[in-house]
């Protein structure tokens, strides 16, 4: 018994000694922006298990303007921050502030999107992107039925921005499974376009990729003929598509793929009008992240399952990849209510 009593003391002196280790030091947060929806959950999460964890966090968000944001992690360096978790606007544009990190000896973690071009970069933690690209890929594979179906079927696609290393692994990954389906003639895109640079959508915004949606509906589907699939990246992207169907498109409603459950398509997802997301839970991230931060500060060694895949132009940047989850009308009450990620109400 008073072994026992002796454990449970060495423990709870081990736990006090590491929150008070926890307590003097300081997290810096650099968000990418406010307006999508998943930032601000991304935020949310990693300050609160953060400051659950004992750290002091200073969290910024920088309106998806390049120079604030350069601006806000250049302020957390010069004000002694302890480490560094920035998800970047633009990948190569913040080589200037991870410079002065690494001259002041400050781990910097990549968040969700790698930082390009710097060998300033000491981990990355993210999604499986290549994995959220097939996901989405195999869903329209199956979906039509691609293996067997005569078709050919019409498809269109949008992508995300060029300048968020993400957006490329995504196309990638989705177009490594259809690209087969496309030169055999079963897919055809009557737009022609579908090369990267071509279906982009700078910066992801709703407005960007539902203006070029709109100006194909008017170009190449105007004299009433189907669309079978538009597969979009994501789920901003994936609402702008939506938005210029309902305004432009009089044919059967198509399949469109999306990523990330942002609630304004999962609402889509149970009226019909999106047939499938892709879930990345950013509590599974911070969580991550928040144990890397641990890890660095205490001089352990960092939990990695990628030392291969994420050149940044500069150095191997060694990641924790977690893995996305397909959702759809089928699994969203599960996957998204009965975890807590979502009230039911919200989804209303
Ligand atoms: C993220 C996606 C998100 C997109 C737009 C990407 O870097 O990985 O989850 O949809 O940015 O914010």
């Amino acid at each position: 018994m008073k072994k026992l009593i002796s454990l449970f003391l060495c423990l709870a002196m081990v736990l006090c000694a590491m929150s008070a280790l926890a307590e003097g030091q300081k997290v810096g947060v650099s968000m990418p922006t406010k307006d999508l929806q998943r930032w601000n959950q991304d935020g949310e999460n990693m300050e609160k298990q953060l400051v659950e964890a004992g750290y002091s966090v200073d969290l910024q968000f920088a309106s998806n303007d390049v120079q604030q944001q350069l601006n806000q992690v250049t302020n957390m360096i010069n004000n002694g921050v302890d480490v560094i978790v920035i998800a970047a606007i633009e990948g190569s544009s913040l080589g200037s502030a991870l410079d002065l990190a690494k001259e002041k000896g400050i781990p910097v973690i990549a968040y969700d999107r790698l930082l390009m071009e710097s060998d300033a970069v000491s981990y990355y933690a993210t999604f499986d992107n290549y994995m959220v690209g097939t996901v989405q890929g195999n869903y329209v594979k199956e979906a039509l039925d691609l293996d067997n179906a005569e078709g050919p079927f019409a498809l269109e696609i949008t992508a995300g921005d060029p300048g968020d290393n993400n957006a490329n692994y995504f196309y990638s990954g989705a177009l490594d499974v259809l690209k087969p389906y496309i030169e055999a003639g079963k897919l055809t895109v009557k737009s022609g376009q579908t090369e990267f640079t071509d279906v982009a959508t700078p910066t992801w915004k709703t407005e960007v990729a539902q203006n070029r949606a709109s100006s194909i509906l008017a170009s190449f589907y105007a004299d009433g003929s189907n669309i079978d699939v538009w597969l979009c990246s994501n789920d901003s992207t994936a609402l702008g598509v939506t938005n210029a169907l309902e305004d432009g498109y009089d044919g059967e409603w198509p399949i469109i793929t999306g990523q990330d459950c942002d609630i304004s398509n999962v609402k889509n997802m149970i009226a019909g009008k999106q047939s499938m997301s892709v879930f990345k839970d950013t509590r599974t991230l911070a969580a991550q992240v928040v144990k890397m931060v641990g890890q660095i500060l205490a001089g352990e060694t960092v939990d990695v399952n990628d030392t291969e895949t994420y050149d940044n132009g500069k150095i191997v940047v060694p990641s924790y990849l977690c893995e996305p989850v397909f959702a759809d009308v089928n699994n969203y009450a599960e996957l998204l209510v009965e975890s807590g990620y979502y009230t039911a109400d919200q989804l209303q």
